[in-house]
């Protein structure tokens, strides 16, 4: 299916400055959005599947969510300690956003396991990266959430490491000040020899990366940002690099971006190893809190 095309659920528009090695492709049984509160559909009720060397990318635009049986549901879901924290945003519109992103994980996930949305116990490492924690009968799950004006985006995959990033390209600042800043010294010296026209998409499209990869790797910005570079050339696969400092392994790193809007840009970092690319299939959704296989 060509980038921006339409089809079987599947809905997404490849970042025009970089080649999507990963080019979004529809799953075996695609998911229609939901209704009314809920998805109408009984034959969405199979529980969702991720194949060998496969992630998902589901994807919701905040906004889109106003029902409010939709949104009563979702609040059930969230735990105590979320919900307490849903009520400390000053804006409603942040409180609106956390509680779409509590609701869209928990429901997600049921997608995959037998377990109840509001039944998702979570632990988060030294850096605050939230993990599931296991329980048996549940698949080895790992999902990495994130979170910017207008989108809310989810990465899940099996067992291996998984980092998602998204921004709004609306959002203002001085793009080559912070490149000078954080970026490596390849990465700004790259961007300052673009048109200047094309600077500013380059920019989201570094950040993003950079962000994918520090938070698959789960360290938040305790990684260097000027320590790794990414190298975007039309055609090729993205690229990363380390220098000397950071001692990782760049062909054990798959990288794919996205635009799913014209004011958003999502990165997913997968730790590949040594096998081949990981299918990545892209979701447009929105919370499903009838929780297709924990509620059958
Ligand atoms: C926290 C951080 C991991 C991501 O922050 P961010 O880009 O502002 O926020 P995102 O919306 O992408 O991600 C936040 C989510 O990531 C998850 N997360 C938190 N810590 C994480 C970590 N160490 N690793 C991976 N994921 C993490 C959480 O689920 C969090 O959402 P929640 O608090 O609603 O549960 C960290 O990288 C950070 O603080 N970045 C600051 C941004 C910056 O300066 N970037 C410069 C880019 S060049």
């Amino acid at each position: 299916m060509a980038a921006g095309q339409r089809g079987d659920g599947v809905c997404m528009d490849s970042v025009r400055s970089v080649p999507m090695p990963n080019r979004a492709r529809p799953l075996a049984r695609p998911f229609r959005r939901a209704g009314r509160g809920r998805c109408a559909h009984a034959e969405d009720r199979e529980p969702t599947r991720l194949a060998e060397r496969e992630a998902h990318l589901w994807y919701v635009s905040p906004e889109q969510i106003s029902d409010l049986d939709l949104l009563r549901a979702c609040q059930e879901v969230l735990a105590p300690e979320e919900e307490q924290r849903r009520q400390q945003f000053f804006f409603p519109r942040d409180r609106h956003q956390h509680l779409v992103t509590r609701a869209l994980v928990r429901t997600t996930l049921s997608r995959y396991a037998p377990v109840d949305p509001g039944a998702w116990r979570f632990r988060t490492n030294r850096s605050g990266r939230p993990e599931i924690v296991r329980t048996a009968g549940v698949p080895p799950l790992r999902f990495n959430v994130s979170h910017a004006p207008g989108l809310v985006a989810l990465g899940v995959a099996l067992e291996t490491d998984i980092g998602v990033d998204v921004e709004n390209t609306e959002r203002r600042g001085q793009t080559r000040e912070v490149a000078e800043r954080f970026f490596s010294t390849a990465e700004a010296e790259a961007l300052g020899e673009l048109p200047p026209e094309e600077q500013r998409a380059r920019f989201f499209d570094l950040w993003t990366l950079k962000e994918s990869y520090v938070k698959a790797r789960g360290m938040g910005l305790s990684i260097p940002l000027e320590q790794f570079s990414f190298h975007l050339e039309p055609g090729q696969p993205i690229r990363i690099s380390f220098d000397s400092r950071l001692e990782d392994d760049p062909d054990a790193w798959q990288f794919a971006q996205y635009a799913p809007t014209s004011s958003h840009r999502i990165a997913v970092a997968i730790r590949r190893g040594k096998g081949p690319d990981y299918r990545i299939a892209t979701l447009p959704t929105v919370p499903r809190t009838d929780s297709g296989f924990a509620g059958r």
